[in-house]
């Protein structure tokens, strides 16, 4: 199986994440370390990313209110991802920060942490041990490990390596990542966890909605760049997206079109991110938030009252 264009997903994510950045929707002083910069994206897209960022900050921020310090997060398909940075900068503290990716992406993340003094100095505590490979790193609370999330015996040594902790309140994260892996191997993975975890919240973004035509130019646009969307039965809609938890021993689900995530968000944000670029086309906008969503899922009943309306 070729995974190298889904690979390349990440560098896209990251780059258009950079640009919406630099353009002021949101701060983070990391990105631009792991990410070239690239020709100015449409504003439809920046609001896209933005309520993307957003809307999972939101419900990590309610896990983390709800977990306290003892709370783990795991971020699966975590590419160049910088929330590990952006929650020290807050003062947030937590016990275990794990990131996977495929190994190579891995790779990248560790040489750009190596070479990154800012980057570094966050994750070295003081007399803690460091622990390198070409792939992974393991230092004080944060683990960066490459691995298939489809294979969980490797996911499991993995883990270990990275002292995971079953007992802890977890917050599991995979944004855009589980539409490219087979349903059987996410069901698997959703499974795993479910055996393992007695607490814990996993926060899904995605598609959904794409049995229309504007899903079918979404989906055929991924496809001309060669990824398979093996997950993509997943995205019908939200209620698909929520039986991939039911019907894998999680206790509960809940989920939410990014129309209802963009309108939940703070008005005063809203109001200002909007009058950062002039937006032709509102109705095009709409129709991209109608077609992603954000679906958690929990085991235990710490985190089963979490909804996105709450204050
Ligand atoms: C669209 S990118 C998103 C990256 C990051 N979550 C973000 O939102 O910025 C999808 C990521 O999922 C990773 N991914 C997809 N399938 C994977 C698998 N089977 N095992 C590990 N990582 C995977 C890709 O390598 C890529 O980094």
């Amino acid at each position: 199986m070729n995974d190298e264009p889904v690979m390349a997903t990440n560098d896209d994510a990251s780059e258009c994440k950079r640009g919406a950045v630099q353009l002021g929707y949101w701060q983070d002083n990391y990105i631009s370390l792991f990410a070239k910069q690239i020709q100015r994206k449409a504003p439809e897209i920046h609001r896209g990313y933005y309520a993307r960022v957003k809307g999972v900050e939101t419900f990590i921020h309610k896990f983390l209110k709800k977990a306290g310090e003892s709370a783990q997060i795991i971020n699966l398909g975590s590419g160049f991802d910088t929330l590990y940075w952006r929650l020290k900068d807050e003062g947030v503290r937590i016990t275990n920060f794990i990131e996977i990716d495929f190994p190579s992406v891995t790779a990248r993340k560790c040489y750009i942490i190596k070479r990154n003094k800012q980057l570094l100095e966050k994750i070295y505590e003081q007399d803690g041990e460091v622990k390198l490979s070409s792939t992974d790193l393991h230092a004080g609370t944060y683990h960066c490990i490459g691995a298939d999330l489809r294979n969980i015996s490797e996911l499991e040594t993995k883990f270990q390596q990275a002292e995971i902790n079953f007992s802890s309140p977890t917050l599991f994260i995979a944004e855009c990542v589980l539409v490219y892996i087979e349903n059987d191997c996410v069901n698997r993975l959703l499974s795993w966890i479910a055996t393992k975890f007695k607490s814990a919240l996993f926060v899904n973004y995605e598609m959904c909605n794409i049995n229309d035509t504007f899903g079918d130019v979404m989906l055929g646009n991924l496809r001309a760049r060669g990824c398979t969307l093996a997950g993509v039965a997943a995205c019908k809609n939200l209620e698909t997206q929520q039986n991939r938890f039911l019907n894998s021993n999680w206790q509960g689900s809940k989920a939410w079109d990014m129309v209802e995530v963009y309108y939940a968000l703070p008005t005063t944000e809203r109001q200002r991110i909007e009058k950062l670029e002039f937006l032709d086309e509102q109705e095009l906008l709409i129709q991209l938030f109608q077609h992603y969503c954000i679906c958690i899922g929990w085991l235990g009943t710490e985190f089963a009252e979490i909804d996105i309306n709450d204050r």
